[in-house]
Order: C-alpha cells, then sequence, then structure tokens
C-alpha cells in the first residue's frame, strides 16, 4: 500500500495516458442545469453552501456563476484518500467551517461520491449541528464503488468505475487544473 503510494507521488503529469471522459461543454451544460434546479428550489431563500475541499473548488466556482440566488458560501476540508487512489475509511475534519450551520438552509457541494463514507461522514457532522435544512449537491459519482446508501438531491453524472481526474479533481495533487474530466488509460503508466 505505501509502496504503491510511493510509485504514485514519484509520478509526473506526462507519464500518464489520459482520455476525455466528459468534455467540457458538457461539464458546463451540466453545472447550467443543476444551477437551474437549485435556484428554482431555494427560490426567496439564501442557502449556505459548502464546498469540501480541494476537489470542489472548480465545481463550486462555476455552479455559484449560474445562480439566480444570493448565497453565503464556506468551505470544508476533508481527509478520507491518502495520496493515492485508495480510500484510507477513515474521515477527519482536516479545516473546518467558519459560518454557523444552526438554522440555515445547507447544501453541499461535491466533486465526487465514491464509497461514499466522506460525504455520509460530513451529512451526520452538519445534522449534529442543526441546519434548517440539508441538502447534497454532487457533480459525479459512481454508484458501484458505494458501500454505503447515499441520496443525492442534485446530481450532475454518473461515471463508471475508473478513477478520474481534471475539473477539480486530482490524482496525488496532479490535473486539478484539466478543463475536461479525464480517464487514467488502463493500460496504467506510459
Ligand atoms: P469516498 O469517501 O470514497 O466517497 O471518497 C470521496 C473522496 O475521494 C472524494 O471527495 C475525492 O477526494 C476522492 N475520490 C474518489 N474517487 C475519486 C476519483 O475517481 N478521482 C479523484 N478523486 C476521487
Ligand atoms: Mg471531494
Amino acid at each position: 500500500m505505501l509502496e504503491g503510494i510511493q510509485a504514485v507521488n514519484k509520478m509526473q503529469p506526462k507519464d500518464y495516458r489520459l482520455r476525455v471522459l466528459i468534455g467540457r461543454e458538457e461539464i458546463e451544460n451540466t453545472v447550467a442545469r443543476l444551477a437551474r434546479e437549485i435556484s428554482k428550489d431555494y427560490h426567496g431563500k439564501q442557502p449556505l453552501l459548502i464546498g469540501v475541499l480541494k476537489g470542489s473548488f472548480m465545481f463550486m466556482a462555476d455552479l455559484i456563476r449560474h445562480l439566480d440566488l444570493p448565497v453565503e458560501i464556506d468551505l470544508i476540508r476533508l481527509s478520507s484518500y491518502g495520496s493515492g487512489m485508495e480510500s484510507s475509511g477513515r474521515v477527519k475534519v482536516v479545516q473546518g467551517l467558519k459560518a454557523s450551520v444552526k438554522g440555515r438552509d445547507v447544501l453541499i457541494i461535491e466533486d465526487i461520491v465514491d464509497t461514499g463514507r466522506t460525504i455520509t461522514f460530513l451529512l451526520d457532522y452538519l445534522r449534529r449541528r442543526k441546519p434548517a435544512s440539508l441538502k447534497l449537491c454532487s457533480l459525479t459519482t459512481k454508484p458501484s464503488r458505494h458501500l454505503v446508501p447515499v441520496s443525492f438531491d442534485y446530481l450532475g453524472f454518473t461515471i463508471p468505475d475508473k478513477f478520474i481526474v481534471g475539473y477539480g479533481l486530482d490524482l496525488a495533487e496532479m490535473f486539478r487544473n484539466l478543463p475536461d474530466i479525464c480517464v487514467l488509460d488502463d493500460d496504467g503508466p506510459r
């Protein structure tokens, strides 16, 4: 396991073969569609959007530009993964919220729900802080990987069991800046 992580850490972006899974136009259309749904559902309210760092920063930045609502944003950083591709299964808060959640209409903005452990932890964590309402918006999910049931209020894409990078998502901090969502080719590193 540790050897695997160290091997990934030594890799450079040029060592990987990437294939576009979801192109930038499709992402943009879907982000706009999610924003329309959210704007309609929260009409007359001022929700608190909580982005889960680091992966959701790009999605959140694009999403809020499409919202026809007054919003407040905050960010939380959770750790569940090491620096490789496997979840450790233990989730902890690495950087907490500044805003108070009590009595607020809270909408979580996630990049991906994989096993569902991270989001289950966060939903519990926030529910204990007594929001007026609590919903989940995730750009992507891999249903075949869920280990716990998760229900989505807003969902962008259902994706196959492949490791994805780009549009905020990383592999060992690489590839977050790609404008498309890409998969690492099955053939592995070059
Ligand atoms: P979960 O707890 O297994 O649902 O994992 C959620 C977190 O794992 C996400 O917020 C990501 O940080 C990371 N993750 C899971 N799958 C991928 C992937 O395919 N690409 C990049 N990060 C991923
Ligand atoms: Mg995430």
